[in-house]
């Protein structure tokens, strides 16, 4: 027998587990899990990060930020699609790890993904309220400061966090119990009011490229990489570019690894397997069509936000919609206000959906309490307990912490769970060359070791003090793991009864 933090769940026994009760409701089909995908994608990366993107990170050359940040997620993107066809049971990166990788690795993954999901929708929910309260400046409407943002922040330029002279930010607070409701409720009425809300977005973005395109100054584009097309760093010293304030690097490369936070969302597709009517075919292409809808419509705004304002009048908060008020439309500004809240609300509603769901996944294989995160609720058959966990948690981050820090944390962590579904493709293919796959990512192992080495490259693009977040966050989960989930874990009960196999 091997060493029980390695047990691998066999994958014979995953699918066993997928006829059984307690299951959540198949409803959603291609062009729903492709308009989740959607939902969960267009957001804060593109209406607020672009503006940080361009006017500090990469200038124009931000439109090649746009297609390499895309390019890995669409290697990562192939290899999800073959895991999900392999095992169409929610939990996402989470159960392949299991199945692959061994037990530890999918804890690690598992915590991991609490930085994607959780502390996501907290970035997620302080973008919404930001553009929120812009959205009633409008209307000369001005929310009282005290309850306005966060209470602290973080200074880049000297490293240092600073008091902003407020409370609690209210609007998160109130959007992120607003979702919590609708999700508990269910997921049905969930994907309807997703659907809704994806169509907005989607007109509004296709109005930014079509009415844009009118204004676009192509002397706007020169120099077109004022800060050079590399920017990689390791541990806070400068490999390749130029290096910025607080030691971060600088570039088209260290631009790609911030405005990375707008893919983040194609993964979460993998989450609603167990939802799916067809999951072996439907989901692939939900991740595939999302991920390659939501690529193009990004090269294509970067073009037009940088060929409208040069990079260095770009504004930071809102830059799209200022785009247009520089260029004498305000109206026009409104109208994209309005697009991004609306926006912002569905990557919300997508990611806090996807939390709740990797839990119930972790508690299915008793890594944590089951009684809590696996509860099912008897009427509306959603994991309602961690739903409204997940809420208190997104909420409270979302209200008292600077959304620099939670970006920048949610995309190391996801860029570490890309690495892992890659490197576990390349183990399946070995440990399981014949298992049944419905989807097979195309030219493997080229794919799956450039998905890891993209990601690697963009992991080492960020601030040097992300890692150190992500190193005593993963610190904090062994602790957790040690203490509870090696002891209850499935793998633990079939050895205690001598049935298991490695
Ligand atoms: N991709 C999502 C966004 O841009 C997380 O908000």
């Amino acid at each position: 027998m091997g060493n029980p933090l390695f047990a691998r769940k066999p994958l014979a026994l995953l699918l066993e587990e997928m006829k059984g009760e307690n299951r959540l409701r198949r409803v959603l089909g291609p062009v729903t899990l492709t308009s989740l995908g959607v939902g969960a994608i267009i957001g804060t990366g593109i209406f607020i990060l672009t503006g940080v993107g361009a006017h500090d990170k990469a200038g124009p050359a931000l439109i090649l930020s746009f297609a390499a940040s895309g390019v890995a997620c669409i290697f990562a993107a192939l290899c999800y699609a073959e895991f999900a066809s392999m095992v169409p049971v929610a939990g996402s990166a989470y159960t392949y790890a299991y199945a692959t990788l061994g037990e530890l690795f999918a804890w690690i993954i598992g915590w991991d993904l609490v930085l994607e999901y959780a502390v996501g929708s907290a970035t997620v929910a302080h973008g919404w309220s930001a553009h929120f309260q812009d959205f009633l400046k409008s209307f000369g409407i001005t929310f009282p400061h005290a309850f306005s943002t966060a209470p602290f922040d973080f200074n880049l330029e000297t490293g240092n966090f600073l008091l902003t002279g407020t409370y609690f930010d209210l609007p998160a607070i109130l959007i992120t119990a607003v979702i919590t409701a609708i999700l508990v409720k269910g997921i049905k009425e969930s994907a309807s009011f997703n659907a809704g809300m994806v169509i907005v977005k989607l007109v509004i973005v296709m109005f930014v490229i079509a009415v844009g395109a009118f204004f676009v100054d192509p002397k706007n584009w020169q120099p077109f990489a004022p800060y050079g097309l590399t920017g990689v760093s390791f541990f806070g010293h400068t490999l390749f570019g130029q290096t910025g304030p607080n030691g971060a690097p600088l570039g088209m490369l260290a631009g790609a690894a911030i405005i990375f936070f707008a893919y983040i969302g194609f993964d979460s597709v993998s989450t609603h397997a167990e939802e799916a009517r067809n999951p072996r075919r439907d989901v692939p292409i939900g991740i595939i069509a999302s991920l390659i809808i939501c690529t193009v419509l990004y090269i294509a705004v970067s073009a037009i936000l940088t060929g409208m304002v040069r990079y260095d009048q770009i504004d930071i908060n809102a830059p799209v919609a200022q785009a247009f008020a520089v260029r004498g439309m305000p109206w026009a500004q409104r109208l994209i206000d309005v697009g991004a809240v609306t926006g912002i609300t569905s990557v919300l509603l997508v990611m806090m959906l996807s939390q709740p769901r990797v839990l119930l996944a972790m508690a299915r294989d008793g890594m944590v309490p089951e009684s809590f995160f696996g509860a099912v609720h008897p009427k509306f058959r959603t994991p309602w307990k961690s739903t409204i966990l997940t809420g208190f948690f997104v909420g409270s981050m979302a209200t008292f912490l600077p959304l620099r820090v939670l970006a920048e944390l949610t995309n190391i962590g996801t860029l570490l769970a890309f690495v892992i579904v890659c490197a576990a493709v390349l183990i399946m293919r070995k440990t399981h060359p014949n298992a049944e796959r419905p989807f097979r990512a195309p030219l493997v192992p080229f794919v799956p070791i450039a998905g890891i080495v993209c990601c690697l490259v963009l992991m080492f693009s960020l601030p040097a003090e992300n890692w150190w977040r992500l190193i005593i966050w993963l610190a904090v989960g062994f602790v957790i793991y040690f203490s509870y989930g090696r002891r209850h874990s499935i793998m633990a009960r079939l050895r205690a009864e001598g049935k298991a196999t490695s």
